[in-house]
């Protein structure tokens, strides 16, 4: 009788631990289970190149990781001398423009004393530093500024009339020809009509807040005043005929109508270029220093231009165009320093009311 008992008991728990072995395996299985779904959700969001050849469902493995940044056609490449010698004179010229056409200049004397490359870094080469590389494969285009198609004479023309704050050179002297034959030139392995990667200027994120001078002020003494002087007008050489260091305000700077006036172009270019050495790849300024670096440059004093007929089309004015009228409510001083996301979010409230109407005149 004991000994029955004794068996029944152990086959009872040799029941018992079946039905628990049972439910450990199903909870492992599950547990498996869930791991593999989580890595294989990780590895999909890690990798958007992944997802997207699934969506695609095409089968190509050139993704790279680095992109393919536009490099300038080499000058040496060509053999007509003649056009060698323009394209050369055409470099020199966005180079050191200051010695041919400052206010010392040898050619004509129609500048303020700054270098095209001063903003287009080394003659318009540099990514992110405002290169020229889409210039030939989108010129002549519909600018909005102008509310025209402009040609490239005319661009470069702006440029001087702006930022050289000078006076527009004859487009059939030699200056212009060799310019333009320059900038042609080293952009010319860019398809027509494409965007070179990497020129222009880098987009940088909108602050929540306005760009504040005052801290501004602090970064440009921190970080700009020991090459572009504490009263912002730079540095010349010893000739006094190019600037060593440029100006960034006062009369031998841009003028107000110039693209750089813009804070965010400022902003940008000084992210990606500034101080001098950096590039896009390594930035010295956090965000918040170079839009309020910016806000306190641009309101410094500088020459002035009128530009009346500027942004016909009052609709497309850039949010960060500090001179009314406006389509919107905001006032002169928002559009100057921000902050730019209720400007930008009111725009497109009105586009899509604008869209919605069209719709319903459409219909009717
Ligand atoms: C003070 C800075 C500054 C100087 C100096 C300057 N530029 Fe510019 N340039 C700009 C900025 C900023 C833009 C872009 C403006 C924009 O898109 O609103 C620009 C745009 C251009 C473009 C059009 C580029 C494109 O991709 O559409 C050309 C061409 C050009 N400049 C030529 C010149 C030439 C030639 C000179 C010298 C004669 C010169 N610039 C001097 C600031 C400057
Ligand atoms: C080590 C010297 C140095 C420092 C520091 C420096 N820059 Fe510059 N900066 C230059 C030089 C040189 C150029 C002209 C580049 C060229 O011609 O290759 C320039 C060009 C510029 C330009 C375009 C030309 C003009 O005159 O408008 C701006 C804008 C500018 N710097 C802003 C700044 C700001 C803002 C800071 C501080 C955050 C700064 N720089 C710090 C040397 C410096």
């Amino acid at each position: 009788m004991f000994a029955f008992l004794i068996v029944m008991n152990q086959q009872n728990i040799i029941n018992k631990l079946i039905a628990v072995i049972n439910q450990l395996v199903f909870i492992i299985l599950i547990l498996v289970l869930a791991i593999v779904i989580v890595i294989f959700k990780f590895y999909d969001n890690n990798n958007p190149g992944m997802a997207e050849l699934k969506r695609s469902d095409t089968i190509s493995n050139t993704k790279k990781d680095t992109v393919d940044y536009w490099k300038p056609k080499d000058i040496n490449l060509i053999t007509d001398k003649s056009l060698k010698e323009k394209v050369e004179y055409g470099r020199d010229l966005i180079a050191h423009t200051a010695k041919y056409l400052g206010p010392q200049g040898s050619v004509m004397k129609i500048t303020n004393g700054l270098n095209c490359q001063n903003c287009h870094l080394q003659a318009g080469t540099v990514i992110f530093g405002n290169n020229y590389g889409s210039v030939n494969a989108l010129y002549p285009k519909f600018r909005v500024r102008s509310g025209s198609i402009e040609n490239l004479y005319k661009r470069v023309n702006d440029c001087i009339q702006r930022s050289l704050n000078g006076i527009a050179i004859d487009t059939n002297g030699n200056e212009m020809q060799a310019i333009t034959a320059y900038i042609n030139y080293i952009g010319s392995n860019v398809e027509k009509g494409k965007k070179a990667s990497g020129s222009g200027f880098k987009d940088l994120a909108f602050l929540d807040r306005a760009a504040d001078p005052i801290k501004g002020m602090t970064v440009y003494e921190a970080k700009c005043q020991s090459c572009h002087q504490p009263d912002g007008q730079g540095l010349l050489n010893n000739n006094k005929n190019e600037f060593i260091y440029p100006a960034l305000w006062g009369e031998h700077s841009f003028n107000d109508g110039a693209g750089l006036y813009r804070i965010s172009n400022f902003a940008k270019y000084v992210k990606c270029n500034m101080p001098q050495g950096t590039t896009f790849k390594s930035p010295q300024l956090t965000d918040e220093e170079a839009w309020d670096v910016a806000a306190f440059v641009v309101s410094q004093s500088r020459p002035h231009k009128s530009v009346p007929l500027d942004w016909p089309d009052l609709s497309k004015k850039p949010v960060d165009l500090p001179f009314g009228p406006y389509v919107d409510q905001f006032k002169e001083l928002q559009h100057k320093y921000g902050p730019f996301k209720p400007i930008v979010d009111a725009q497109k409230k009105s586009e899509e009311l604008l869209k919605t109407k069209n719709k319903t005149v459409a219909i009717k």
